[in-house]
């Protein structure tokens, strides 16, 4: 990269996200002339380290983002609802991870192996889709650019660090209170999650589904540019603490084999092929954990309708389902002369 260097924001940077940010940022060498690290006013007088130095954590402000040309949000949806217009106001080039934007017709849903150029759109701000979304349209972008996909039933299997890090800390102290005999403290999920899981992600909302579930509904839809793809999704939490799985079942309008999807992922960006279920090989979160690719295995026919497969698809929900996806987005603007 032919680059001098950019000043770079990371809002949220002491939190699960943010704080893996500043890590891939530093992994990739991304072009960071200069690093503000911003959190509320809790987190005045932590540092964290970047390439070596220890910087200092800064309350964001509205004044915060004066001469930064980038800024990658990961602080929730209400910090971004507000401090992302601020940001784009003063010249700041957004990137957030948040769902305040996604579906804002104006702001690109961004993954870069599928829809990269969507990014050079943007009027200030570019919005990271959510995770379990993201892994999914990784794995089915390249079948359905060969057999156009109509239906996806999915159910998925998520992690405790996409809910953030007190959640983590939440199934940490429930495993050891429940070993030392002790009673399990529930604080941020609706039941206990040490050895339980439950289908509730985000709100329920009036047609029965949670919020997660139709967020995976409408990203996709928006993401793949087509209104008409059918969507039902099922999303699950479990006691794992990096890395989502997820059961996709898909209805191709032509037919494709196991063999032609299994080459045609092998082929793609950003996807491992791990599919040799009789020798034990297949995806599993702690193999996806600390690493930037998709996994895919266990691809099959599925028989229940005229043209269907079934695979299994597991990422990290932080890194590509978070924060290396932001950073790969700020990295294709780099390479295009727009940061
Ligand atoms: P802080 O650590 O100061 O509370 P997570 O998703 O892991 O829970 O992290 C949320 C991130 O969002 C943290 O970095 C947190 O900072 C930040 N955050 C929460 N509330 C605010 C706020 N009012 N202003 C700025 N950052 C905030």
């Amino acid at each position: 990269m032919d680059h001098n260097g950019l000043k770079v924001a990371v809002v949220g940077a002491t939190g699960a996200v943010g704080n893996l940010m500043v890590k891939v940022l530093e992994e990739r060498a991304f072009p960071v002339s200069s690093l503000k690290l911003l959190a509320s006013a809790r987190s005045v007088g932590k540092t964290l380290p970047f390439r070596g130095v220890e910087v200092p954590v800064e309350e964001l402000v509205e004044d915060s983002f004066n001469g930064v040309q980038l800024a990658l949000f990961s602080a929730g949806g209400a910090i971004s609802k507000k401090f992302a217009p601020i940001a784009a106001r003063a010249g700041t080039i957004v990137i957030d991870n948040s769902n305040a934007w996604r579906m804002d017709p104006k702001v690109p849903l961004v993954v870069p192996e599928v829809n990269a150029e969507a990014a050079l759109s943007h009027s200030g701000i570019i919005a990271n889709p959510n995770c379990s979304t993201i892994q999914m349209v990784v794995a089915l972008k390249p079948i359905h650019d060969a057999a156009r996909i109509r239906r996806i039933v999915v159910t998925t299997f998520q992690a405790v660090s996409g809910t953030g890090k007190r959640a983590i800390e939440e199934l940490r102290n429930q495993v050891s209170d429940i070993m030392n005999g002790r009673e399990a403290v529930r604080q941020i999920y609706p039941h206990q999650i040490a050895f339980n899981c439950f289908p509730h992600i985000g709100p329920f909302l009036e047609n029965g589904f949670s919020e997660e579930e139709m967020k995976m509904v409408n990203e996709t839809r928006k993401i793949f540019e087509d209104s008409k793809i059918r969507v039902c999704a099922t999303t699950v939490r479990i006691p794992v603490i990096y890395g989502h799985s997820e059961s996709i079942n898909i209805e191709t309008e032509k037919p494709v084999s196991p063999e032609e999807a299994r080459m045609l992922l092998k082929e793609a960006p950003g996807v491992r092929v791990i599919d040799d279920p009789s020798s034990g090989r297949y995806p599993v979160p702690l193999d996806a954990a600390g690493h930037d690719e998709t996994l895919v295995g266990r691809i099959r026919i599925d028989p229940s309708v005229e043209n269907g497969l079934a695979m299994w698809v597991v990422a990290d929900n932080i890194r590509k389902g978070a924060a290396t996806n932001a950073v790969q987005i700020a990295e294709f603007l780099v390479k295009h002369g727009r940061l």
